[in-house]
């Protein structure tokens, strides 16, 4: 199972979403069961580290990111089962380059897992440390139910 955490950027949100779940497929002792990545819709930062202030983030919850920026291409329709959006632009861009509707259906959104209820992970990258943290705890919150599903789905 391959799932793709997708932003604007890759260098806030989706580097962290992919740290924090890979944290707790870890945790599960599934990580040679579901892989994880990340990339942008945007090219602007490729091959540029996470933000500063997104890998100050992770060392405050225990995480590292050396994930190393990329835009979202054509194969990673086919390469993974779930691409995860943090927002609903980047969902509408994810599902409009879709090359057919079995890969639109791959497009969900980060906080549909969210059970406090579904929304948006905001982009902090105008913000300060506060709005990182609040992307990781949006995240943090979702990605129970999102290994749920995934167990539940391919039976792990
Ligand atoms: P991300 O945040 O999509 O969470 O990585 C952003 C990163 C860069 C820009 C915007 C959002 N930017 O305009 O360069």
């Amino acid at each position: 199972m391959k799932i793709l955490f997708v932003c604007l950027g890759n260098i806030c949100r989706s580097p962290l979403a992919e740290a924090v779940f890979a944290e707790h497929v870890r945790q599960s002792g599934l990580e040679a069961k579901i892989s994880v990545d990340s990339a942008g819709t945007a090219g602007y930062h490729a091959g540029e580290r996470a933000d500063p202030r997104t890998r100050a983030c992770a060392a405050r919850h225990a995480l590292e990111i050396t994930h190393r920026a990329r835009a979202v291409a054509p194969a990673d329709f086919e390469t993974f089962d779930l691409l995860v959006a943090m927002d609903e632009s980047n969902a509408a861009d994810l599902r409009r380059r879709a090359p057919h509707a079995q890969a639109r259906r791959k497009v969900r959104l980060m906080r549909d897992w969210d059970p406090s209820g579904p929304g948006e992970v905001p982009d902090p990258y105008y913000g300060g440390d506060a709005d990182f943290d609040h992307v990781w705890h949006l995240c943090d919150r979702s990605s129970p139910r999102l290994l749920a599903e995934i167990q539940n789905q391919e039976g792990l």
